[in-house]
This record gives C-alpha cells, sequence and structure tokens, in this order.
C-alpha cells in the first residue's frame, strides 16, 4: 500500500509516519528528512536547500522529485511506501504518479491532516527531538517519561529545528496554503483523499486513520 501523509506543518504527518511504519511495515519517506540530512552533509544540495529552507519556501520541484525517484527504487519500498510532505505542489503530485506507473505501482491512499493555525504554531513551537536517536517530543503533548531523558536511547541531548521559529512558521503556513493545498482537489477528483480531523489526540488521530485505510485495497 502507498499511501500519502498530507497537511500543514506540524500537522502531524511525521509522528502518523512512524506509527503507520510500526504497525504496517510501510517505509516512511518524508522529503523533509531527506533535504535535513543533506544539510547536516554539507553537500552542494545542503547548501542551497538550507536557505531555501530557513526561509520557509518550498526546495524546487525538480530535486525532491529526483530524490523521491531514486529512493522509490530501493527493494525495502516493495511492501509500500507512506510519503511524508511529498508531494507538496501539484507539479510534483503529477510527477509522482508518472514515476510510480513507469514502476507499475500507484498511489493508494492520501491523508489530509485538518489543524487550526494556532494549534499547529503552538505544536511546531514546542517541538525537539532526540539528538541521537531521532525520537521526536513536545513541550506540552509528548514529554519524555523522565525530563531530559530519551526514552527510546538514553542519550541527554535534544535539538530543535532551525525553521520551527515563529517567522519561519508564517512563511511555511503561507506555502502550504499557496503551493500544497492545491493539491488537495488533484486527489479529490481521483476519489483517494480522506480527511481527518487532525486537531484529535494523537492515538485518535492514528485511530481515524486506521479506519481510513480498513476500506482501501493496496
Ligand atoms: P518538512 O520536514 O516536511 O516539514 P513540514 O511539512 O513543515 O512538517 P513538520 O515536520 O513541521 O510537521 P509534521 O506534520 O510532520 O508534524 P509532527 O508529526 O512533527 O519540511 C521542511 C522544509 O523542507 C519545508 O519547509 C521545505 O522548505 C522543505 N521541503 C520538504 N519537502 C519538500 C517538498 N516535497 N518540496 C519542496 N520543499 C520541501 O508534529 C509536530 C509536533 O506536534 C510534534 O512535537 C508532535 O509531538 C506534536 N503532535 C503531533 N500530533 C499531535 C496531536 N494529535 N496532538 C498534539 N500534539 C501533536
Amino acid at each position: 500500500m502507498n499511501l500519502i501523509l498530507l497537511g500543514p506543518p506540524g500537522a502531524g504527518k511525521g509522528t502518523q509516519a512512524k506509527k503507520l511504519t510500526d504497525e504496517r511495515g510501510l517505509v516512511q519517506l518524508s522529503t523533509g528528512d531527506m533535504l535535513r540530512a543533506e544539510v547536516a552533509s554539507g553537500s552542494a544540495l545542503g547548501v542551497e536547500a538550507k536557505k531555501i529552507m530557513d526561509a520557509g519556501q518550498l526546495v524546487s520541484d525538480a530535486i525532491v522529485i529526483g530524490m523521491i525517484d531514486g529512493r522509490t527504487d530501493k527493494p525495502d519500498t516493495a511492501k509500500g511506501v507512506i510519503f511524508d510532505g511529498f508531494p507538496r505542489t501539484v507539479a510534483q503530485a503529477e510527477a509522482l504518479d508518472a514515476m510510480l506507473a513507469k514502476k507499475g505501482k500507484k498511489i493508494d491512499a492520501v491523508i489530509e491532516l485538518k489543524v487550526d493555525d494556532a494549534a499547529l504554531i503552538e505544536r511546531i513551537s514546542g517541538r525537539f527531538t532526540c539528538a541521537k536517536c531521532g525520537t521526536g517530543y513536545h513541550d506540552k503533548f509528548a514529554r519524555p517519561k523522565k525530563d531530559g531523558i530519551c526514552d527510546k536511547c538514553g542519550s541527554t541531548e535534544f535539538t530543535r529545528r532551525a525553521d520551527d521559529n515563529a517567522e519561519t512558521v508564517k512563511a511555511r503556513l503561507v506555502a502550504y496554503r499557496q503551493q500544497t493545498a492545491p493539491i488537495l482537489p488533484y486527489y479529490q477528483a481521483k476519489g483517494l483523499l480522506h480527511s481527518v480531523d487532525g486537531m484529535a489526540a494523537m492515538p485518535e488521530v492514528a485511530g481515524q486513520i486506521d479506519r481510513a485505510l480498513d476500506g482501501v485495497k493496496g
């Protein structure tokens, strides 16, 4: 089964993708994570991408389409993929359909996480990650069991994303509304779109996604 998780910054795409990965054995492909890995590596692409990401704008379609094309050739994607943060423009959605068709694959469902802007800003401003194993936390909604210690690996080092500041978040929300939201009618017209209430608590959102996927063949 190949799924897309669609929603504004902070909607919970990464949170729900990790849960689906654990429970269904699908591979999470996050273009945001791939771009952050390029930035961390100091590659030419990473240096270019960092400027755009720090401004809250979208990296070029050609770059992210190329990254996803290469990644969906890998054998671990055979059982299915969760696309997290991709596609983000109608051009990326069209390219994804064409790329999957060439590989004899298709998108089986698109899950839209609907969340109010005020909640998005609260979620993004409280988010932090274990610097060692990448487990995600939140100051209010998902604290480690023992303050300052990662539940999973015991590390005491945590990081916050450079683009999780008030000014960049505003630009990311504008980019979502102007460039990404137009994808919704594209998938609605194909009968693939399932909208869930992303304002609910994390387990309830997961339950809504499970119920939406129950009727999906893939
Ligand atoms: P990307 O990394 O994709 O970021 P994003 O879309 O802005 O999404 P986030 O990762 O911020 O949020 P999320 O929805 O995953 O929320 P999360 O689960 O963490 O992209 C970053 C940048 O890279 C872009 O701005 C762009 O520049 C570039 N880029 C990436 N892909 C691109 C593409 N395809 N094309 C062009 N450019 C691209 O949750 C947030 C917090 O809320 C967490 O702390 C979590 O614990 C908490 N939380 C989650 N669910 C709930 C809940 N139900 N209730 C309470 N708290 C919750």
